[in-house]
């Protein structure tokens, strides 16, 4: 088993203010692993000192063998390409169509020719069924929509490791299903993913691992089996979600 990405006595304070004291673990080659906790624990400050929008004041951050915690503005630039962040809340560029948020990364990371674009965005757009949207502004689609986009975005590249952050929070229930689907799908194309969610059913649906962060550590860590089981009674709190 691979770990694909390692977290090592992880600490990070905003000031006096304490998010994370100790926090360990492996994302493994293939999985997904479902980050829960409740709100304020750290989900998102985590995921973004993973690509680097937050440094963190002890421990490491490995991506394979490579620290990625104090990496350079261009190492990161590197780094970004494996490692992909889709935003809480979509955070498209408001005043660039659907087809140039998308296009933008490729543009700014690969050499494609604009017919290669074109073609990739429109694949991009179809796997979250929003070919439709592609000369839409943001400000024209619904939350659900822009944040199908920002899920397409954050796949472009076609990174190894997608960092999901509440990617179904606010959807209805058909476009819930539907971003499930397309990280099943991302799934078994053999990628790697961390699911932060409050959404404990369609975290068990997809998820190989969960984690659960409290007070600055992981509190649990084990399978969808081992956690509906726990006996602990601070994980039973996030069971009654069932
Ligand atoms: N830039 C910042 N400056 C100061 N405090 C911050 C900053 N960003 C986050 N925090 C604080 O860090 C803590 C963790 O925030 P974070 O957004 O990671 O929580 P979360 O687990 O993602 O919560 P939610 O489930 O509500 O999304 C919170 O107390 C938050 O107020
Ligand atoms: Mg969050």
């Amino acid at each position: 088993m691979e770990q694909i990405l390692t977290i090592k006595k992880l600490a990070k304070y905003f000031d006096t203010k304490m998010v994370h004291e100790d926090v360990n673990f492996s994302l493994i080659k293939g999985e997904t692993l479902g980050l829960l906790g409740h709100s304020g624990t750290g989900k998102s400050v985590l995921l973004r000192s993973i690509i680097g929008l937050e440094s963190i004041d002890r421990g490491e951050i490995l991506y394979r063998n490579q620290r990625i915690d104090n990496l350079t503005e261009e190492e990161l630039f590197s780094i970004r390409t494996k490692v992909s962040y889709a935003f809480q809340s979509g955070a498209l560029f408001d005043s660039i169509s659907v087809f140039e948020n998308i296009a933008y990364p490729l543009f700014e990371h690969t050499k494609m020719s604009e017919q290669e674009v074109d073609a990739k965005v429109m694949q991009i757009l179809k796997i979250v069924n929003m070919e439709h949207a592609r000369e839409l502004m943001p400000s024209d689609l619904s939350g659900g929509m822009q944040k199908r986009v920002g899920l397409a975005r954050s796949m472009a590249l076609n990174p190894e490791i997608l960092l999901y952050d509440e990617p179904t929070a606010g959807l209805d229930p058909i476009n819930v299903e539907m971003v499930l689907e397309v990280m099943r799908r991302f799934k078994e194309q053999g990628f790697s993913g961390i699911f932060v969610t409050h959404d404990i059913p369609a975290a068990k649906k997809i998820c190989d691992r969960i984690i659960i962060l409290d007070k600055g550590k992981v509190r649990f860590q084990g399978s969808v089996a081992d956690f509906d089981n726990s006996n602990d009674e601070f994980v039973k709190t996030f069971q009654i979600f069932d």
